[in-house]
């Protein structure tokens, strides 16, 4: 039997101690998210016997999806974005376009991974034909959220680094506390 801390291992809280390092806080909540991904395919190998625990598993990650996951794409968008786009080269804009129209592709197999979890939890056992679907739906999305913050990681921090001023980092800092209640 596995339990769902054992399904989450190894696991990390978001902690504000990054939040004055704007650029640090991305590439941190990047390895987080990480985490999830991880434990969202991992429990797909564990959906016949240990199917309570799994789900439990499951929902604490789109639990942090729905709460970290949704700041951390409006930290991009809302706060960072913005304020490299206008002095960005043409590549350097379409790159950060891509970036975004991924963040919509994320949302769509989100919500598609949690509908077959739906279905799932709904179940009293999980079919093969479900549990392969759920693997499958899984694994669609740590496929291209992985991509996607590798992309990040390497091109839109150096960007950041190059674009933004010591005031600019210190006013998405404030908004990024603000964003989750914290004083800034
Ligand atoms: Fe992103
Ligand atoms: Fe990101």
């Amino acid at each position: 039997m596995i339990t769902p801390e054992q399904l989450l291992q190894p696991k990390s809280q978001e902690s504000g101690s990054t939040l004055d390092r704007p650029l640090d806080h991305l590439t941190a909540c990047h390895r987080r998210i990480e985490e999830r991904l991880a434990t969202l395919e991992r429990v797909a190998g564990h959906l016949d016997r240990s199917t309570g625990e799994a789900i439990e598993a499951m929902a604490a990650c789109f639990r942090f999806f729905d709460s970290n996951g949704v700041l951390h794409t409006a930290d991009e968008e809302e706060s960072v974005f913005p304020r490299l786009q206008p002095r960005l080269s043409h590549e350097e804009r379409a790159f950060i376009a891509s970036l975004e129209d991924q963040h919509r592709e994320a949302d769509r197999l989100y919500a598609e991974l949690k509908a077959v979890a739906g279905e799932l939890q709904s179940g009293s056992a999980a079919s093969r034909e479900l549990q392969e679907r759920y693997g499958a739906a899984a694994g669609r999305l740590a496929e291209l959220y992985r991509s996607h913050m590798a992309a990040e990681d390497q091109t839109l921090i150096a960007l950041g680094q190059r674009v933004l001023s010591a005031p600019e980092l210190a006013e998405i800092s404030r908004e990024m506390k603000s964003r989750r209640r914290l004083s800034a």
